[in-house]
């Protein structure tokens, strides 16, 4: 397949606007998956994603297609389009731009019932700020309450998208989805490269397999690829060996060989995904290529300590985690330690999604028990003395430093969030109690408002998007992208424990809440701990007679229950206690 026959494209929306349908719909299409095969949603691999029905890792699938122009040409060339399919939420705008890198077009699905959201809104300018050719779809035409023609003047309106280039498409009943993959080859240009240099490629993902080592997704830009074939790595300067490379068709399909402008797998025998850094240059060896641009570095906003929930676990969690992160390379881990919960790490993550995900994978996938702290986001504290300390950690910033702190900062976003106008007024109230300050109120048609907010990212990451969703009846959609850091009144607060500090609990907070924040803490922990020592109590109380076996497994239950909790001072602390304080601070 020359590049003339090779269209790179990725699948952009907004949460649940049907995205993952899509693709399966049309991977069933091109007979690259059989209908019906029972597991929905192809491309969504990992338990949590099924579970959640979220996207969080991007994931990669080639597919053959005829393209007839003429209803029946028997002729019609051949193309082999490669779908990149990109995870929905906020906390993953970082994947979506990495599968934006190796794309020359993009299909940006609408709901047509639910219009333009929050998230349509920013992927849309990540698509555009990287140049890509955008095909607008209109999807779940089947719904009852479907508005095609509103979608149509909201996507002219805030994206100046004509109107009759839209599809109309339900990716459940099929209605539509004949017009998409000649659109993609008709709108969306092939690949640029040069065939004839050598060998240049982009290191869009890896992952580590038990058998089969390190496996890299790449996009070859020039030249091409071949089994046996020496290459090198731009920023690390190694040398490997081609031992496999194929494409995804969808599972691992061995070809070969990759032309210029494809997408898909290489196996060279790297050790560990640290040496497949993502973003890199790939290029053949003892050649002088110019590095391709990478990508920006993840950035970690979220904070959290990892505890084993039983202190003699801590290798088992460590392996854990290092396990899970040689597939998510976009969380940061260094080792910390608690008085009050021993032995841990703390991580950073792109978002509070993506800390509950890693949190659910490291539970599900690799059976550890954790406890995590009070999430954090990197405050920058400047000391009189000129000094500046940016603090991930609220229990290593010292209560009394010694030294006066002349000013802090914290960081803050953007938000975008898209409602329906009878919620305006509940929603305008609930960001500036949160501190927010407003930018944008505009209408995108008759019953829709934008918002735009600047709020400190501190009061997002806890609860907001739950109560926005809580005061407009599920409606609201929110997003938002990093911003400045802006200068604050912020002081730590400890919480003591019969006299003790409990450092896994300290946080930082606005000097105005922090009395109302410590109340709701303490009460909440109060509350906690009174109502574990009654159901201590009680275990054995609804056993009667003599039943040994019973009681035995009452004892072990309750066992089960005490590994979960800390002792801290005299007090043991619940490991719920840690997950629901969150929720208040
Ligand atoms: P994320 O992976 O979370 O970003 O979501 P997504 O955009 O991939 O959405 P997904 O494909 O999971 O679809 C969300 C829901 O909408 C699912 O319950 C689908 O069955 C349903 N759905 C998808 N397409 C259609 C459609 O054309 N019509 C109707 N009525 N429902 C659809």
């Amino acid at each position: 397949y020359p590049p003339e026959r090779v269209r790179n494209f990725s699948i952009i929306a907004h949460v649940d606007h049907g995205k993952s349908t899509l693709a399966d719909r049309l991977l069933e299409l091109t007979g690259t998956i059989q209908k019906g095969h029972g597991q929905p949603q192809y491309l969504d691999k990992l338990q949590v994603e099924r579970e959640r029905g979220i996207t969080v890792k991007a994931q990669t699938a080639t597919m053959f297609y005829r393209h007839t122009t003429a209803s029946l040409d028997s002729d019609a060339p051949r193309y082999l389009l490669n779908l990149i399919d990109t995870p929905g939420h906020v906390d993953f705008s970082y994947e979506v731009s990495r599968s934006l890198a190796a794309c020359q077009g993009a299909l940006l699905v609408v709901d047509a019932a639910q219009g333009v959201q929050a998230q349509t809104i920013a992927n849309f300018y990540l698509a555009f700020e990287s140049n890509l050719s955008i095909i607008p779809v209109i999807n779940k035409i089947d719904q009852p309450t479907a508005d095609p023609d509103n979608v149509k003047d909201q996507l002219k309106r805030l994206f100046d998208i004509d109107p009759s280039e839209a599809l109309l498409t339900s990716a459940k009943t099929g209605k539509g989805l004949e017009q998409v993959l000649p659109a993609v080859i008709e709108r969306i240009p092939s690949p640029p490269g040069k065939c004839d240099s050598p060998v240049r490629m982009l290191l869009l993902d890896s992952y580590y397999d038990e058998y089969k080592g390190v496996i890299c997704h790449v996009a070859v830009v020039d030249g091409a690829l071949r089994k046996g074939d020496k290459i090198a790595s731009a920023s690390t300067g190694r040398a490997y060996e081609v031992l496999d490379v194929g494409i995804m068709h969808p599972e691992l399909t061995p070809t070969g060989v990759l032309y210029t402008g494809q997408v898909g797998y290489v196996i060279s025998g790297m050790r560990s995904t640290k040496e497949a850094r993502i973003g890199d240059t790939l290029h053949q060896a003892k050649s002088t290529v110019e590095p391709l641009p990478g990508f920006k570095p993840a950035k970690h906003m979220v904070f959290s300590g990892l505890y084993p929930a039983d202190g003699s676990d801590f290798e088992a969690l460590s392996h854990a985690i290092e396990k899970l992160t040689c597939n998510d390379a976009s969380v940061s881990v260094t080792k910390e330690t608690s008085n009050a919960l021993g032995m841990g790490f703390r991580c950073g993550f792109l978002g509070l999604l993506h800390m509950d995900v890693f949190h659910q994978r490291l539970e599900q996938e690799y059976g550890a028990q954790v406890i995590s702290t009070i999430p954090t986001v990197p405050y920058i504290f400047e000391y009189g003395d000129g000094s500046k300390v940016q603090v991930e950690n609220p229990a290593a910033l010292a209560s009394n430093p010694g030294k006066r702190v002349v000013a802090c900062w914290e960081p803050t976003v953007i938000a975008t969030i898209i409602i329906p106008s009878e919620y305006v007024g509940p929603v305008i109230m609930l960001c500036s109690e949160r501190r927010g300050e407003q930018l944008e109120y505009t209408f995108i048609d008759a019953q829709r408002a934008l918002l735009k907010y600047r709020l400190p990212l501190k009061e997002i990451i806890v609860d907001f998007y739950n109560e926005l969703k809580g005061i407009t009846s599920g409606y609201a959609t929110f997003d938002y992208e990093d911003s400045e850091y802006q200068q604050s009144d912020l002081v730590k607060m400890d919480i003591l424990l019969n006299g003790q500090p409990v450092d896994a609990m300290a946080t930082i907070v606005h000097n105005q809440k922090a009395q109302r924040v410590g109340r709701e803490l303490v009460e909440k922990l109060k509350k906690f701990i009174e109502s574990l020592s009654a159901m201590r109590k009680n275990v054995l109380a609804k056993c009667y007679g003599g039943d040994i076996t019973r009681k035995k497994k009452l004892l072990e239950k309750q066992k089960e229950g005490k590994k979960r909790m800390k002792r801290v001072g005299s007090v043991d602390i619940p490991q719920e206690a840690f997950h629901e304080l969150l929720k208040v601070s």
